[in-house]
């Protein structure tokens, strides 16, 4: 293979455990001696961590359109700043939520036409795509008690809206299959990151 890095995606509703196993595959990989870089969207950039503010937690009216907006801007100078330039220098760049999130919350979930999401993903990226998508797949009754009381604007948004999230995000794996790979997030975290090593061990 030629000496170009991978770009790696985590994907699930709020709670499923995302955060918790890009570190662990980041502390697995690093002593492997891989060259890794954990990031985020929204938030991975510069100009993204001011975008992160006003869509996790500012408080008046955010339209809906005006949301799905943000989430670009902050994919666009995101893919440019910090994943292709890593991707290119070599590096695993392992990625907290990307394209998909903006389907399933701004798509499945809020009803934003599918096809013109992934018009705008694509401007948004240059059409560029994770090599692999890990999809936690939980029920929402047992994320929501990951949650607990510290919600943020989207995490408000009630269990009916996580449901369309999360069936939404099992859509995304049926018309993808090659890139997204489900995992069980029911399990304990340490259950759950044997899924995630096993299917990384896999492609390295
Ligand atoms: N498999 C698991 N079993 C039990 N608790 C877990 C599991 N995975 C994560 N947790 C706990 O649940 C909470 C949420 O996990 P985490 O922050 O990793 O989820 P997330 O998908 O990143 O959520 P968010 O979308 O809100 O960022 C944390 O307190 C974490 O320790
Ligand atoms: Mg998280």
């Amino acid at each position: 293979m030629e000496n170009k890095g991978i770009f790696i995606t985590f994907e699930g509703v709020d709670g499923c455990g995302k955060t918790t196993q890009i570190n662990k595959l980041n502390e697995y990989l690093k002593e492997k001696n891989y060259n890794t870089v954990v990031t985020l969207e929204p938030g991975g950039s510069e100009i993204g961590k001011n975008l992160r503010q006003i869509l996790l937690h500012h408080k008046g009216f955010v339209a809906n359109k005006a949301e799905l907006f943000l989430y670009l801007a902050d994919r666009a100078q995101h893919t440019e700043e910090i994943v292709l330039k890593n991707v290119r220098d070599g590096k695993i760049v392992l990625c907290d939520r990307s394209i998909d999130s903006t389907v399933a919350y701004q798509g499945y979930a809020r009803g934003y036409d599918i096809d013109k999401i992934n018009l705008l993903n694509d401007i948004a990226t240059g059409g560029y795509k994770p090599d692999l998508t890990l999809l936690f797949d939980v029920d929402t009754d047992i994320s929501n008690l990951r949650v607990g009381k510290t919600k943020d604007r989207l995490e408000k948004e009630g269990i009916e809206f996580q449901n369309r999230v999360k069936n939404g995000y099992l859509e995304l794996a049926k018309k993808f299959p090659e890139r997204i790979k489900v995992i069980d997030a029911n399990k304990s975290i340490d259950e759950v990151f044997s899924q995630v090593k096993k299917i990384i061990d896999e492609i390295l």
